[in-house]
């Protein structure tokens, strides 16, 4: 599979000359200056990342002080071992007790239109009173808060609140479906789920209070439903079980000290896409998931106190979770959030928010890049976009076309472009360019990050020169990388230490160039990366075969010029069940509702029967190929029947 998947990867490598050193004016008022100051620092963080990520810990605030900072090795390196801390208090007690009270900590803007400015005092305010509420209905520490809302500031609280008493809080997407919230709930027993009447997208609203409805009527262990009022459409509230926020804050006490969290304690829960239909519930700690977000921040958006920071992701992802939430308010930013989409009422909607609120750092998915340049130029020319100072991106590798487009026309030249390269399983950004100090190559995510240590090698864990592919792992413990899967740590060892042993292995494929540059290559499991959403081609399966007219389903990743990667997939169907139109369009209907419409196969074809190896296993290459070409060149020696090819390609659209 690995090798496999590799040489796939190798034949579609981006090579790209282009050198943009960072902008003199920058590197002079940057936290980092220089190359040789970079790699100064980066040495002393690994030849002592002790004393590197203590001193980092010591720009936080903790109750009571760590004992050591890094004990032991993967799987199961601590950090900050009994140290006591609280993420709540270090992202606004800490800042609101200080000279930074009055600043505006969220900087909200609704879809349609209304604009919410909220200061770190205020904040501070509105995290104890809504703690206090979710203690007064018994929430505990370390009970499981599922949250199930859309970008408002209230979202931001919940998760503050949530951390501030020591409730791990388990974010289930906005666009996930009923079912994909029940498996969540039900997978670390919740106990209460926080959510909202409805929230605005595109113009219309998304139910997900109902949705929250649905997904309980599988979920045994949740005795509480709080309900921001959003927009004021109706809801069913269940007698009981169900409460308003905004009549539950009201009642509450305005003082909630925050818990002494122990370092290593767990602080979240987020559910990602794995190689099985199954997703894992990655389980983030307190002490060194704070400072790795904290410093990744403050270096690699070189975040000054005046910065109006604007990351574009949703909280239900683990980028919004890092660097709209814990990270930038730590730094004691202005986080901006927006709660629609980009194209709402226009294609400008993003450079108008730009230009209104000032953004200073701008923080966004390639996906959305290549959908810009695909509206075209005319929506950013009416905009000044002077306010800019830096850009950034994350999710999947940047094409350089894109790159070029995003440097010219939103960056004017001016603006250096970090590509930030990261997991759900890594917390912080590990891959990076430090602004001020390194030079970009678009569509590389260049150097890592202080205290990280990558390395590209063969499927025996050997090093490949420079040049060649290979698969990327990292040798040591960071501090933010998460500790488990929650409620089988078994799964977390095999999936991630057992590849190469004795080191953390991405799934990503990579080459490192003669500069020490890396540049990402693709997933080589069966992860796929659509418009920056990561899923798994088995849970997609997995969602076609239970429905009842599926007998067989395998689904592949393709290349696709807007998403990254698309959705192929192809289907067997019960005995006697008729091919048609209608049916495809049922399935790919079907997968949105079990799932998301996210995970809405963008082609879906029918076949009699999927190519397999004589030992039973689905060639995926070959279907690879086929979604990608349309036809299959590769070596089909061990398939089963060479008669399904032909099948295949016949119902090929
Ligand atoms: C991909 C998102 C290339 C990669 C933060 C990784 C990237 C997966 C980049 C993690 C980048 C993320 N360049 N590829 N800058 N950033 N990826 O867990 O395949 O949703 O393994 O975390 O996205 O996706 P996840």
């Amino acid at each position: 599979m690995l090798e496999e998947k590799l040489t796939e990867n190798f034949s579609s490598l981006l090579r790209e000359n282009r050198v943009f050193p960072a902008p003199a004016d920058f590197a002079a008022k940057a936290h980092i200056k220089s190359e040789s100051e970079y790699e100064a620092l980066y040495r002393r963080s690994v030849d002592d990342p002790e004393g590197f990520w203590g001193e980092a810990a010591s720009e936080l605030e903790w109750f009571a002080p760590w004992k050591k900072v890094l004990e032991g090795e993967f799987p199961d390196a601590k950090w900050f071992t009994d140290g006591k801390m609280n993420l709540s208090h270090n992202c606004v007690d800490r800042h609101a007790n200080g000279a930074l009270k009055d600043k505006v900590a969220l900087l909200w803007e609704g879809e349609p239109g209304e604009v919410r400015k909220i200061t770190y005092g205020e904040l501070h305010g509105e995290v104890q009173k809504f703690a206090n509420v979710l203690k007064n209905i018994g929430v505990k520490r370390g009970d499981r808060v599922a949250v199930y809302m859309g970008m408002c500031p209230e979202l931001a609280i919940a998760l503050l609140a949530c951390a501030r008493l020591g409730a791990i809080h388990s974010v289930v997407f906005g666009g996930f479906a009923a079912h994909a919230i029940s498996d969540r709930v039900n997978d670390s027993a919740c106990v209460a789920v926080i959510t909202q009447d409805t929230s605005y997208r595109r113009g219309s609203e998304i139910k997900l209070k109902a949705i929250v409805d649905e997904a309980l009527q599988k979920c045994t262990s949740v005795q509480h439903v709080i309900v921001y009022q959003r927009s004021g459409s109706p809801v069913n509230m269940v007698e009981g079980r169900d409460l308003w926020w905004h009549e539950a804050v009201a009642a509450a006490s305005a003082e909630c000290a925050p818990e002494w969290m122990d370092a290593e304690d767990p602080l979240y829960i987020l559910y990602t896409s794995g190689t099985t239909g199954k997703p894992k519930g990655l389980v983030h700690t307190t002490g060194g998931y704070a400072v790795g977000t904290y410093l990744t921040t403050k270096y690699v958006f070189d975040l000054r106190p005046d910065d109006v920071y604007w990351c574009t992701a949703d909280i239900g992802w683990v980028t919004g979770h890092s660097y709209v939430v814990y990270g930038p308010l730590q730094c004691g930013a202005t986080v901006v959030m927006y709660e629609g989409a980009p194209n709402w009422p226009q294609n400008d909607r993003f450079w108008k928010i730009v230009d209104d609120h000032q953004v200073t750092v701008f923080y966004t998915a390639p996906t959305a890049i290549r959908a810009f340049i695909k509206w075209g130029d005319q929506w950013v020319k009416g905009y000044s976009l002077a306010s800019l100072r830096l850009l950034g991106t994350v999710g999947e590798p940047i094409n350089p076309e894109a790159w070029m487009w995003y440097h010219r026309e939103i960056g004017k030249e001016r603006c250096p472009i970090v590509d930030t390269y990261w997991q759900t399983e890594t917390g912080m950004h590990v891959l990076a360019p430090i602004p001020g100090a390194i030079a970009a190559k678009p569509g590389s995510a260049t150097k890592p990050f202080f205290g990280v240590v990558p390395e590209v090698v063969t499927k025996e864990g050997d090093p490949v020169p420079a040049g060649q592919g290979g698969l990327l792992v990292i040798r040591k413990p960071w501090p933010a990388i998460a500790r488990t899967i929650y409620g089988d740590h078994a799964r977390y060892v095999s999936s991630y230490f057992s590849e190469i042993p004795g080191s953390y292995f991405t799934g990503d494929g990579a080459r490192r160039d003669e500069d020490g540059y890396f540049w990402l290559m693709g997933r080589v499991d069966d992860v796929i990366n659509v418009s920056g959403h990561r899923l798994g081609t088995m849970e997609i399966e997995s969602a076609l075969v239970a429905h009842g007219k599926v007998a067989e389903a395998a689904v592949v990743g393709r290349p696709d010029e807007m998403k990254g990667q698309a959705i192929a997939a192809f289907v067997t169907l019960e005995e006697g069940v008729e091919p048609t139109d209608a049916l495809k369009q049922e399935l790919r209907q079907w997968v949105a509702k079990e799932i998301g419409a996210l995970a809405r196969p963008d082609d879906l074809r029918f076949t009699q029967m999927l190519p397999k190896t004589r030992s039973g296993k689905i060639m995926r290459r070959l279907l690879r190929e086929l979604a990608t070409t349309g036809t299959v060149s590769g070596d089909t020696t061990t398939l089963e029947d060479f008669g399904v090819l032909a099948k295949l390609k016949e119902t090929d659209e």
